[in-house]
């Protein structure tokens, strides 16, 4: 093998964490949560995911509060559910594996029917376009007390992610959620000190890191996922993305993550591949938002064929000004993209539809030097997210999950009193 494919499958320390291999399983929001609860499905899902070999796995869009739910079977950071995420995590590292959960709020864009709030709440008064179609129409701005709880609602998460035994957390800043709704001149219209100029939009996740590292210590990697673009005139753009970085990067974060796009208004850049309108469409149930994608849909999900290593040129351009890991993700799924990236000094890959056509592929890439993997960039798996057995290849199914996904273990009365409640 040559020394740099070989550095892919060697260990590696991410702010301490010894990691088997430069292999980390993407935050793909499994949809195996039926009302914010973990189920037998996921753990199934990252057992055998951790059987493949990766040498992280990470448990997508853990919501960092009941609110900041996208839709009601998201994950929620709260008590009622320790006994199942320790029993899940458990598994995973009887298996060696680490496992990282991805710190999200939606913000101001839910269709969570169980929101406790009268609208949800981003920086800026707006349309909240995931939830017009559930009569959620508009998003309010948060006030200044509002803020102040979010920051301590993420280093509440965060001290009982590191409690339940997370080997690493996830800041989510990209996709058009929560944060990155502040981080964006598109949506965020503040005229105070978290509006104006980058400085000021990226005052919160600035401050949401400082409150998340107060909770988990100095020897506690903390990652965040970016977007190098958000793909939107006025939005933020591959040059914004370099000085995001720098900022985090100097704050004290341990990697970088460089995604793009956002779900919210141009989702395609994040997926490059087959178009995502006619299998979205296909997935619908509510007939409201089936019409609503019928007549938006080919102007949110634009073409964006597939190429291999399609946010690598921007993602160069951040590895060359930080001195924090950066974690490659988007279309790496050959060997020779691996070892490409190793090449160019990325520290760690994520892998996400690759790694859900072939869950064994870090054990079958050491095997096979010319390994490519089997996944041929559809995206119908994106459409299967609220599917009622979870994410799922339409074409390579190597999970066995043929049924919905049941809760690990049924929620006593006070836990479902606590589904309620934030974190106290
Ligand atoms: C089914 C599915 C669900 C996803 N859910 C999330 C998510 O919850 N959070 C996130 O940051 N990215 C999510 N993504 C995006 C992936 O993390 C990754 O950025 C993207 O798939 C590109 O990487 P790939 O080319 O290796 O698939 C999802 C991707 C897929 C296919
Ligand atoms: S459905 Fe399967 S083949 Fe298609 S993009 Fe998803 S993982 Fe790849």
């Amino acid at each position: 093998m040559n020394p740099y494919l070989d550095r892919c499958f060697s260990p590696a320390s991410l702010n301490g964490l010894q990691l088997s291999n430069r292999f980390i399983k993407a935050g793909t929001f499994e949809g195996m949560t039926p009302s914010g609860y973990p189920s037998t499905a996921l753990q199934n899902f990252h057992e055998r995911i951790a059987d493949g070999g990766i040498s992280m796995t990470t448990i997508g869009y853990c919501a960092v509060e009941a609110d900041g739910r996208l839709n009601e079977n998201m994950l929620y950071m709260h008590e009622g559910i320790r006994a199942p995420l320790t029993a899940l995590i458990d598994r995973v590292h009887a298996r060696g594996v680490k496992v990282s959960g991805q710190m999200g709020h939606g913000g101001g864009f839910s269709k969570n029917r169980e929101l406790t709030r009268k609208r949800p709440l981003g920086p800026s008064f707006g349309l909240n376009m995931l939830g017009i179609a559930y009569g959620m129409i508009f998003c309010d701005a948060m006030t200044k007390a509002d803020i102040k709880a979010l920051i301590q609602t993420y280093h509440d998460a965060a001290l009982y992610m590191k409690s339940v035994g997370f080997d690493a957390l996830e800041l989510h800043l990209g996709h058009g959620y929560g944060m990155c709704q502040f981080m964006s001149p598109k949506t965020n219209r503040r005229k105070d000190e978290y509006g104006g100029s980058l400085q000021n939009r990226m005052r919160l996740p600035l401050e949401v890191l400082a409150a998340v590292r107060k909770a988990v210590g100095d020897q506690f990697p903390i990652i965040a996922k970016i977007s190098l673009t958000e793909g939107v005139r006025g939005g933020l753009d591959y040059d914004d993305a370099i000085a995001i970085s720098v900022m985090l990067d100097k704050a004290g974060i341990d990697g970088i993550i460089t995604s793009g796009g956002t779900s919210t208004m141009n989702p395609m850049i994040m997926f490059r591949g087959g178009n995502m309108y006619k299998p979205m469409l296909a997935a619908e149930k509510h007939p409201l938002m089936k019409l609503m994608i019928a007549i938006a849909g080919p102007r949110l999900f634009r073409d964006y064929p597939y190429e291999e290593l399609y946010f690598l040129e921007q993602a160069r351009r951040i590895r060359e000004k930080v001195q924090c890991n950066m974690i490659y993700v988007g279309g790496a799924s050959t060997n020779e993209s691996f070892e490409k990236l190793m090449r160019e000094g990325f520290d760690f890959i994520q892998l996400g539809r690759s790694l859900l056509s072939d869950p064994d592929l870090p054990k079958q890439a050491r095997l096979d030097h010319n390994y490519k993997s089997r996944c041929v960039h559809c995206n119908e798996c994106v459409a299967t997210i609220e599917l009622p057995k979870g994410i799922h290849c339409t074409r390579f199914n190597d999970f066995s999950q043929e049924k919905p996904a049941q809760v690990l273990s049924t929620p006593t009365s006070n836990e479902q009193k606590s589904k309620k409640q934030n974190l106290a």
